[in-house]
Parts: C-alpha cells; structure tokens; sequence
C-alpha cells in the first residue's frame, strides 16, 4: 500500500480523498495557504508542502484541476526534494464517475420499461446534455436553460444566504442552436429557452423517467425538485449536480430541505463536484 499526500485540500482534494483505491493510503493533505495549515479534513492534518514531503510519501495526488497550478505544484515537489510518483486527476476525465452513474441509470430505466421523457435543467454547452442524449436515443430530451447565464434575481438569494459567490451572467457563453447541433439525436430535443421555473408549464403533464438538474443555485434547484418530482415515473431517477460542491453550496441546502419535507434519502456519488440521485418509488 503506497503512502500518499493529496496536495490541495479543496473540493479536488476532498473528492480524491474519498475515491483512493485501496492501494493508496492517504495519509495527510498538504496545502500552500497558510491558512489552512494545522487544520483537519476528513480527520487528517492538512500540512505544508515542505512538512508533507518529510513524511516521506510514496506518492502524491495532485488536487487541483488546472494545468499551469498542476504543473507549478509539480515543480514545487520536485523543488522540495521529492523524487516518488506524482499523480494528476485527469483519469476523472477519462473514467468519469457522473457519466458512468448516468449511462447505468439509463441501462436500468430502459430495461425496466420506466416510462418517460428525459430532461436537463441546467445545460449551458451541452456537454452532460449530449450524455443524456446519447444513452436515451429514442426518449424526448427537454433542455432548460436562460442560455444567457445566470439571472441576477437568483444571484441576490445567494448573496443573501452566502451560498457562492455567483454573478449575473456567468455562463453567458453558449447558444442554444449550437448546442442542439451537438447533439447525437437531435430530433430528440425539445429546447425551453429562458428563467426556470417560467419555461415549465408546457411540461406539466409530461411524465419523466430521468431528469438531471445541474444549475448551481438554490432558487432554480429547489424550484425543479419541487415541480419534476410529482411528474417522475416509479423507478425515474433525478439526479443533482453539485450537491457536495464546496463553490456552489444552494444546490445541497435546496436537496436537504426537499428530502426532509418528502421523506426521501438522497444517494451521494463520488464525482468531483458531487452529484446525488433521487429514485422515485
Ligand atoms: C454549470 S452550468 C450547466 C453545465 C451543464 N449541465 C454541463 O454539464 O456542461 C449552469 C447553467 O444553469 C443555468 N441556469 C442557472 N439558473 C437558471 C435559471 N433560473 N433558469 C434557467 N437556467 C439557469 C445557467 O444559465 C447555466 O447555463
């Protein structure tokens, strides 16, 4: 079993944490701020890179995703005498926890014969879209999204919770037509372009069998769950992105309260941002 340090204690470095395989085990964090130093995550001391290093490790877990801070943190080690292996979290790119929850998911509601369109609450260029897309081939897909980023009366509510620091407009970049052309079948979208929850009412009697809300802030997650839930088939499944982000906190504080008032235990998943599901019975 390798000796190991994840070197970042953000929401990286937490999720790495909590995906190690059984080969590597995690013994400290180690973290540039100072501010962080001599704190505890996940019940392990979060050290200086220097100190980190002296524990002698095997191996280090980069826990940061950007390029130019990976290579920086790389040459810090390399700086600080450390000559063991160095990993990098690109594989949760290639093997990516939330695409393989959502292919599985799909598996099971087609085999099973659960009736019902898909749907994205949250979809900005379509990147998860054209998953959802792709493992429903014959099943509508209703996309909701401003598609000009997100409104500043949403932005207020998180200011006033202290939710995220979320600005009027973030996510502005993408265009709806761009995004149906990306998709796989794009006979299958069904585009509502403007403020959730405005563009539901042409859905309410439409059933779903698999909705994915990814739109980072409380007042839009906890408006969806609340109107996709009573339209879900048995056995659908809705599952919400960001629920354990450290950035976007309103998404855990709407499924909290939502599960609370429903009686319904949410299953967390281990992607970087972490997502939960939420299976109708
Ligand atoms: C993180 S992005 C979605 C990413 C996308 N699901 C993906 O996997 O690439 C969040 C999206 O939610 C949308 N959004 C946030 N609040 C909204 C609201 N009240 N109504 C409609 N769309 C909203 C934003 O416009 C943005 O495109």
């Amino acid at each position: 079993m390798k000796k190991t340090v994840i070197f970042g204690s953000g929401q990286i470095g937490s999720m790495l944490r909590r995906l190690a395989g059984t080969d590597y085990r995690v013994t400290c964090f180690a973290d540039n701020h100072p501010k962080r130093q001599g704190q505890l995550l996940h019940g392990l001391p979060i050290l200086s890179p220097e100190d980190a290093v002296k524990t002698n490790p095997d191996c280090f877990f980069i826990g940061v995703r950007d390029t130019e801070r990976t290579l920086q943190m790389e040459q810090q080690l390399h700086a600080l005498g450390f000559t063991g292996e160095i990993l990098r979290p690109d594989l949760m790119e290639v093997f990516n926890p939330r695409s393989g929850i959502l292919r599985l998911l799909a598996e099971q509601i087609i085999e099973s014969c659960v009736p019902g369109d898909t749907a994205e609450v949250g979809v900005y260029r379509g990147d998860f879209a054209t998953l959802i897309n792709e493992a429903f081939p014959t099943r509508p897909l209703h996309l909701f999204d401003t598609f000009t980023g997100f409104s500043a009366k949403d932005v207020l509510v998180e200011q006033q919770y202290s939710l995220s620091h979320a600005r009027a407009g973030d996510f502005s970049s993408t265009d709806p037509e761009i995004v149906t052309l990306k998709m796989p079948y794009p006979e299958n979208i069904v585009l509502h372009k403007g403020y959730f929850p405005d563009t539901f009412l042409p859905c309410e009697n439409t059933t779903f069998a698999f909705v994915s809300l990814d739109v980072d802030l409380y007042v839009p997650t906890k408006a969806a769950l609340e109107l996709f839930w009573p339209y879900m088939s048995r056995g659908g499944c809705l599952m919400v992105h960001d629920y354990n982000s450290m950035q976007y906190t309103g998404a855990k504080k709407a499924v909290r309260e939502f599960c609370e008032k429903t009686n319904i235990f949410p299953v967390p998943i281990c992607d970087l941002h972490g997502s939960v599901v939420l299976m109708k019975q």
